[in-house]
């Protein structure tokens, strides 16, 4: 029997569930794109999106999602053959890395598996001879696959005075843990609409500094994914290479206004926190009374905000069967060692403890009917962290 009828709960990290008023702002038809209040939305939208990655810098939209945002970065600053250091902490890391060779850049990776980069690690390869003609070095905050953080400071840290840019994927964080572009020094930071922004995909945007805007064109950047007219923008259109995609605008904006203005950055940060450390509760409990349910990444300091990997035996049976049976649908085990049996639960975006609760409560139900053991009080223990920071 399905119990699935009622509010669906989408637990997949991206694109994270959509608020109301989010698509009510969308639901419209195109307005005048030479004149009018579209004009100051997209200039409201820009202005949030500098604030929302704190930064007073620069920033190029695109129609595109985060694969479109890698390329568009790799062609505003490399040229062929450029040396460039890619921190692998999972899947998302691997792609990018094989997004920038196909473009013909040198991309040396240094893999750490499924765990955050370290920052030792880096400044030790930064400090060998062979490191002078590196131009960048490229990390995920937020490896979505393995759930992976990385401290961005101390990576930055680790850099010391060697001259390479620091590039940035927030596409799993912005909106979900605290990311200062300026204060943290990164050069260029990608993110997209359809995670912490709440919005479906559809947009993605570069954020660059002043000592980036300086450089001109590279060899590999084509007229669409220069990012030098679309942050210097004249008119609507140019922000976008073409057409605005309107509805998206009206989106972001209102995204933006209850990220920024009625919930408070700082406040979605903590409740990302929040949420994810309910969900470790519950898999801490599950995996005592059965260690091969385990979170991917063992230090809670370098633990995702916005979603947590962990295997579990029977995950693709679980998975199927709270889509059918409940409604709820969690993330794919994306890049594990046994995909089959792991699995993801985004608390990204517009998650609440009840939405996070019942995503627990039905996986808890799911192991009762797949007799997946596990131990007792996973659902308690989430509640007792959401009790005591609510
Ligand atoms: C960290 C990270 N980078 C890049 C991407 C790629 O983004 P997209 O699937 O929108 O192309 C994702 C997608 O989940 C991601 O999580």
């Amino acid at each position: 029997m399905s119990l699935a009828t009622g509010h669906p709960l989408i637990a997949i990290p991206g694109p994270s569930p959509s608020p109301d008023r989010v698509l009510r702002a969308m639901h419209r038809t195109s307005p005048d794109i030479y004149d009018g209040a579209i004009l100051a939305v997209i200039q409201n939208v820009m202005n949030g999106l500098r604030r929302v990655a704190g930064t007073s810098g620069h920033v190029a939209p695109y129609i595109g999602n985060g694969h479109a945002g890698w390329e568009a970065v790799t062609a505003n600053l490399f040229e062929r053959g450029d040396h460039v250091l890619v921190l692998q902490s999972g899947h998302f890391g691997r792609s990018w890395t094989d997004i920038m060779s196909r473009m013909g850049v040198a991309v040396e990776a240094m893999d750490f598996g499924l765990a955050p980069a370290d920052p030792e690690r880096l400044a030790q390869r930064l400090a060998r001879p062979d490191a002078k003609d590196i131009k960048a070095v490229c990390i995920c905050h937020i490896d979505t696959a393995s759930s992976a953080q990385a401290d961005i400071p101390a990576i930055r840290a680790a850099m010391g005075d060697h001259p390479a840019l620091l590039v940035v994927d927030a596409i799993a964080s912005l909106g979900c843990a605290p990311i200062k572009m300026d204060d943290w020094a990164i050069d260029v930071l990608i993110a997209a609409s359809q995670k912490g922004l709440m919005c479906p995909p559809g947009a993605c945007f570069a954020w660059f500094s002043d000592r980036v805007a300086q450089r001109g064109p590279t060899g590999l950047t084509t007229p669409y994914w220069d990012w030098h007219p679309r942050a210097r923008a004249e008119a609507s259109w140019q922000f976008w290479g073409g057409t605005p995609p309107v509805q998206l605008v009206y989106g972001l904006d209102e995204a933006l206004k209850m990220l920024l203005e009625d919930e408070g950055l700082e406040a979605a940060w903590a409740r990302h926190r929040a949420l994810a450390q309910a969900t470790w509760a519950a898999f801490d409990a599950w995996g005592a009374g059965n260690p091969a349910i385990r979170l991917l990444v063992r230090d809670p300091d370098r633990r995702a905000s916005s979603v947590t990997a962990a295997a579990l035996p029977g995950a693709e049976k679980l998975r199927g069967w709270l889509s059918q049976r409940l409604g709820v649908t969690l993330g794919i085990g994306l890049g594990a060692a046994d995909p089959a049996n792991a699995l993801r639960v985004a608390h990204m975006g517009y998650c609440n403890a009840p939405m996070l609760l019942g995503t627990l409560s039905a996986m808890q139900a799911g192991m009762i009917a797949l007799n997946i053991d596990h131990g007792k009080g996973g659902v308690d223990a989430a509640a007792q962290v959401i009790a005591e920071t609510a």
